[in-house]
């Protein structure tokens, strides 16, 4: 889809008066605000229904910015921004003592991202500062990868939604903490571990591996990204068990398979995902988006491959599951 620069113009307008503006990445949609602004950043919290202690990530341009917000930056972090940057890989560090508490939940760190979508990237160039942003959806609901998806969560409410079409990545970017001994994955995104532990030439500890994890990170509550449609997630053998079962008892039921469906159960809309691990985090909210509403009374959905490729997406599926069948 194409947006006039006169778009951008209007986005800078609105940031630089302290509102809200819907910005497309790569990863997902954000809700952004001038981060320097505690005044601006707080009704990121008011529209979101977000906890207002937790920290949100701050955008920016590129490399050249990291300074303006963090301070004792290691090497790990100007080597992984020169590796990933723009792109889908966020930084924790420590913060300059100038950013808000709004944007780092009360915390002495601060979380750095310099996305990769062309228009948004054009916007922080010309805004200069940093563009605090979540995903643009209401606290605990699935992130939007299309402006209409961000339409839908907000509505009018929401003075600007820039569109960029739909996101590329589909998942939320990969969270690095870099303040402690050793380099952490906080959260599995759109780079891969591999990727990450490549340029650093070390392992990453993994959070859920730290026993003294004190980070606040709403994306490792356990409901998060959640669709409103129970969703239960395991092998396509259960699932075409647990079909049938509900079939027989009048309810309405998706089966969202990746292996080849031999048996197709009968008053069951199925769907296909996607083979390849990119395409699958690419459609994966958008398919739970377009699933959810009030058409069915279940989604069963099998289980992803477990190799390492396909940790983001188990990630987002386990936050997103209310049950698991065996
Ligand atoms: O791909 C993304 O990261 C998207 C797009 C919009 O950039 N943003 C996103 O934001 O996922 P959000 O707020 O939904 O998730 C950001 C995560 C949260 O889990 C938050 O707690 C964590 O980053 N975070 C931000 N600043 C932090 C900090 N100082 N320390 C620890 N975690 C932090
Ligand atoms: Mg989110």
């Amino acid at each position: 889809m194409h947006t006039p620069s006169s778009q951008i113009d209007q986005a800078l307008a609105l940031l630089k008066a302290g509102e809200l503006v819907g910005i497309p990445t790569e990863t997902v949609y954000g809700l952004a605000a001038d981060a320097s602004r505690p005044d601006a950043v707080a009704k990121i919290f008011a529209m979101k229904g977000r906890p207002a202690n937790h920290p949100v990530i701050v955008h920016i341009a590129g490399r050249h910015q990291l300074a303006d917000w963090a301070q004792n930056i290691p090497d790990a972090a100007w080597k992984l921004a020169d590796a990933f940057w723009p792109g889908s890989l966020t930084l924790i560090l420590q913060r300059k003592p100038h950013v808000p508490d709004a944007v780092t939940g009360g915390q002495d760190t601060v979380g750095l991202r310099a996305p990769a979508h062309p228009l948004t990237h054009e916007l922080l160039q010309r805004f200069g500062g940093g563009l605090a942003a979540p995903s643009a959806n209401q606290f605990g609901h699935v992130s939007p990868t299309t402006a209409q998806h961000v339409f839908n969560e907000f509505g009018e409410k929401l003075g600007l939604i820039l569109d960029g079409g739909p996101c590329h990545v589909g998942v939320e970017s990969t969270i690095v903490g870099l303040t402690g001994e050793h380099p952490t994955l906080l959260r599995p995104g759109g780079v891969s571990a591999e990727a990450i532990e490549a340029v650093l030439g070390v392992k990453l500890i993994h959070h859920e591996k730290t026993s003294t994890a004190k980070l606040r990170v709403s994306g490792l509550l356990d409901s998060h990204y959640a669709p409103r449609t129970p969703l239960l997630v395991g092998p396509l053998a259960a699932l075409e068990n647990e079909a049938h079962r509900r079939i027989a008892a009048g309810e309405r039921v998706a089966l969202l398979h990746r292996s080849h469906m031999l048996i197709a159960v009968a008053g069951v809309k199925s769907h296909a995902m996607p083979m390849d691990t990119e395409a699958y985090a690419r459609d994966l909210y958008a398919t739970l988006r377009e699933f959810d509403g009030d058409q069915f009374d279940v989604l069963l959905l099998e289980t992803p491959p477990q190799d390492a490729s396909w940790l983001a997406v188990n990630d987002r599926v386990k936050r997103a599951a209310s049950g698991w069948l065996t």
